[in-house]
């Protein structure tokens, strides 16, 4: 159990709090606040109880260099909305400026840094950088459960120069992850999809030590469906992963569960012509972009009963309306499941608001690859470098 902000005296205090503000933008504007939102317990916290709160964060990947489109005036601008008074933007998050700044504040005032990014030391965990960037504060809180994979200066080496602490949206990323991984309710049923296998190959070797039963779709699916011998078109597969992909059938047994038929397509394109197809049936020049309707209903009985179900990575293309629904439709079944149900990994967070019942999961975990890393089992730096209750 990590210590968090309920267990350190912040009236009056100076508190960095690293959140992960990496949202996406368009023309300027912040085009999605769900991270922003999911910081607010902690920052309203801070505000309530008469901290002086320092926010910091990333954005995108600049390498290292002040990139004028990441600088994070428009999401100091909507935080500013959401917590209802101002949000001082700064122009840099170390130097004299920004020492100057901090001085001044007062209880109660919100204060962001720049972009972490804009500096290569935030990348390379340099000591001396870190160190600053403590110095602007008396105790140091992590928010940042997305970034949290990521042994960076705001991230980890701050943790080194103060009292270190979760955030409430990290202490909930934890305890609903580490839940399902530790002790689940069983049946415990995962649910897989994305575009690779490779990428999954951790999480799969991870889960299979603990689940009921594994679920998979999306692109990833491919590869296993080759890998049993059946003709996939043109669709998407590693080659690389056949040897893997076989290993884990036969490791999994029954409790591995594929696309039984699919939906393809002529080319991959929004238009593209579509057909329902066995999956011993799909044609030498089309290639698969969904689950089919039986697969929905096969997924939906090995659901039914579940009492913990994790899910991340889609089923199928849902950026195309066209073969959205296999993904959907799972989404709607699990909104309506009696069962601990956590989703992670942007494109599935994505596909479950545009389904429109995020509301009605468990959790909806802010982390792409770090919610991917901490179902690899893999301890993540970000929270061990918190100090232990
Ligand atoms: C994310 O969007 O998953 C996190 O903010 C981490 O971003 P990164 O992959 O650029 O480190």
């Amino acid at each position: 159990m990590k210590k968090t902000v309920r267990d350190v005296e912040v009236e009056g205090k100076r508190v960095l709090v690293r959140v992960d503000f990496n949202v996406p933008l368009t023309e300027g504007r912040v085009a999605d606040d769900t991270r922003i939102r999911a910081a607010l317990p902690t920052i309203n916290y801070l505000l309530q109880h008469g901290a002086k709160v320092i926010l910091m964060s990333h954005l995108g990947r600049p390498k290292g260099k002040v990139v004028d489109e990441l600088r994070l005036d428009p999401v100091a601008e909507r935080l500013s909305e959401l917590v209802d008074r101002p949000v001082r933007k700064l122009d840099d998050c170390v130097g004299p400026e920004v020492e100057a700044a901090v001085a001044r504040m007062q209880p109660g005032d919100v204060f962001l840094l720049e972009n972490t990014r804009f500096h290569p030391e935030e990348k390379s965990n340099a000591p001396a950088f870190a160190e600053k960037l403590a110095s602007l504060a008396d105790v140091f809180v992590n928010d940042a459960f997305g970034a949290a994979h990521r042994a960076h200066a705001s991230v980890v080496g701050v943790a080194e120069y103060l009292p270190s602490v979760a955030g409430f949206l990290m202490e909930k990323e934890i305890a609903f992850l580490g839940q399902a991984l530790a002790a689940p309710e069983h049946p415990f049923v995962a649910i897989l999809g994305g575009a690779k296998i490779s990428s999954k190959i951790g999480v799969i070797d991870n889960l299979l030590t603990r689940v009921d039963g594994l679920l998979i779709g999306g692109g990833m699916a491919n590869t296993f469906l080759k890998a049993q011998g059946h003709e996939i078109g043109q669709s998407l597969v590693e080659d690389d992963s056949l040897d893997v992909a076989r290993e884990m059938l036969e490791r999994a047994g029954e409790r591995l569960v594929l696309p039984v038929d699919v939906v393809i397509a002529d080319r991959f394109d929004a238009e593209a012509d579509s057909k329902v197809m066995p999956v011993d049936q799909v044609p030498d020049d089309w290639l698969i972009l969904d689950i089919g309707p039986e697969t929905v209903e096969l997924f939906k009985r090995k659901l039914a009963g579940a009492r913990t179900v994790v899910w991340n990575g889609p089923l199928g293309v849902f950026e195309f309306p066209r073969f959205a629904e296999g993904t959907f439709a799972i989404a709607r079944f699990l909104a309506d499941l009696e069962a601990t149900t956590i989703i992670g990994g942007g494109d599935v967070v994505a596909a479950v608001g545009q389904a429109g019942v995020a509301d009605r999961i468990d959790h909806v975990s802010t982390g792409g690859g770090a919610s991917l890393e901490f179902l690899e089992g893999k301890p993540l730096p970000g929270i061990a470098a918190l100090e232990d209750k």
